[in-house]
């Protein structure tokens, strides 16, 4: 994971008293429990931020006393949650595929289009036939949109660039993006995505290259902390991904899975088998696959925008309650099957497609999304020792979180104590 450095408005680094910081006069504060199994809630609350980790939380009243010595800064009577973790995106891609949308709503599949050469490999030409500079370029806007909208912990997958060497170059463009902007970025490469054309007919050489030539360097470079598959019958094979997530976890990659998307396939099976920090999408998932999830301690991650546009439909809060599994949101970004690009709205979705409560949205795009990323000890909650990123939300109530469509738009969202300027939506983020 990269942090850019921590600046303050006028961009001088944060430091001195400028990093102990009281954000008070909130409506509430709203965080999960440093456990992430309940959501905590400081009505009237205030923050404590010092060399940008969490001091404390707790009431108004007594953090005035306590931290008499920190700045104070306003929030206007607004809701304050911790900043938003987005745990699955594929933001790293040019064009878009907006007619191939308009063929599967007139009735072509996913998989077909796939198998005719267009979906994933559409967007792999496209992808590698854009400068390098402009790729990173836009990433480092996709990444600033994202911290406007709330999220200063992004996942990136690679994946649109297939051939083994362009991979590990998409994660050094990753890296390049990450300096430009403020923000937290997992780079996970995702190696199994697609067949390219140079290997038709040599499955097995790919993944075994995969295995004993781009692992390793992807390990050594420290190009990214988790490996990703996509584990379905339109792309690779149980036995293919459990190969590589093998060899990864035996270099010390964490593991992930896209499971169970357009068919039942076994994928969450493996993500359990296999402790993998989540397993992804999981549309096809039996209430059977979400305990075994839950038994291995694995996240499943919905998502919403994805399941929407491919008209397919979400699992019921009260199954996954039943389950006893964490549950994620994430947009999923990438312009085949979710060309979402708000976490918040996502979470206002999944409230109304699965049935969540509040406080189980909140969860999912917090500390159960930084869980999906090995990263819950540092973001996701506001908790003493985490780190000092939190929104202040246009909204005063925390019922109106996943209620507003569009979603409530952050005030001021803080990284590591600092309250940054946010970059204006309507910056283009298209090539
Ligand atoms: O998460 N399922 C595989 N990967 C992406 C879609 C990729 C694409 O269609 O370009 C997903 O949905
Ligand atoms: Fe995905």
């Amino acid at each position: 994971m990269s942090v850019a450095p921590s600046r303050d408005p006028s961009g001088r680094a944060v430091a001195g008293k400028a990093s102990y910081i009281l954000l008070h006069n909130t409506s509430e504060v709203v965080t999960p429990d440093p456990e992430g199994r309940t959501v905590l809630r400081y009505p009237r609350g205030a923050i404590a931020f010092r060399d940008g980790r969490v001091a404390e939380v707790g009431t108004g009243a007594e953090l005035m006393r306590r931290h008499g010595e920190a700045r104070p800064i306003n929030a206007n009577g607004r809701l304050v949650t911790p900043a938003l973790v987005d745990c699955h995106t594929h933001m790293l891609f040019a064009g878009h595929r907006a007619v191939e949308f308009q063929r599967r709503l007139a009735g072509e599949s996913y998989a077909t289009i796939a198998a005719a050469g267009g979906g994933i490999r559409s967007t792999v030409r496209a992808t590698l036939a854009e400068r390098e500079d402009v790729l990173e370029r836009t990433l480092a806007n996709r990444l600033e949109r994202w911290r406007a909208n709330g999220c200063t912990t992004v996942e990136v997958k690679s994946g649109y660039a297939l051939a083994p060497e362009s991979e590990v170059r998409m994660l050094r463009i990753m890296r390049g993006a990450a300096q430009r902007v403020p923000g937290r970025l997992h780079r996970t490469a995702l190696l199994l995505h697609a067949l390219p054309e140079t290997f038709q007919d040599r499955r097995a050489d790919y993944v075994e290259h995969m295995c004993t030539r781009v692992l390793p360097e992807i390990q050594g470079l420290e190009l990214a902390t988790a490996v990703d598959c996509f584990c379905d019958p339109v792309a690779f094979s149980v036995e293919e991904c459990r190969t590589l997530l093998v060899r990864a976890k035996e270099l010390g990659l964490q593991v992930k899975l896209h499971a169970d998307q357009t068919e039942r396939s076994g994928g969450a099976r493996l993500a359990a088998e296999l402790g993998a920090l989540s397993a992804d999408h999981l549309e096809h998932s039996t209430e059977d696959d979400w305990r075994a999830l839950a038994a291995a301690d694995v996240v499943g991650v919905l998502l919403p925008a994805a399941a929407l546009t491919l008209r397919q439909s979400l699992p019921e809060a009260a199954m996954l309650r039943r389950s006893g599994a964490r549950v994620a949101i994430a947009t999923d970004f990438n312009p085949g099957t979710a060309p979402a690009q708000s976490l918040i709205e996502c979470a206002a979705l999944a409230s109304r497609l699965c049935g969540f409560t509040a406080e189980e949205a909140l969860l999912a795009i917090t500390w159960n999304a930084a869980r999906a990323l090995g990263a819950e000890h540092e973001v996701g909650h506001l908790n003493e020792g985490a780190h000092a990123d939190a929104v202040v939300w246009e909204c005063e109530s925390f019922e109106e979180l996943p209620y507003w469509m569009p979603a409530v738009r952050p005030d001021n969202v803080f990284l590591r104590g600092a309250d940054l300027a946010l970059p204006t939506l309507e910056r283009r983020v298209w090539p």
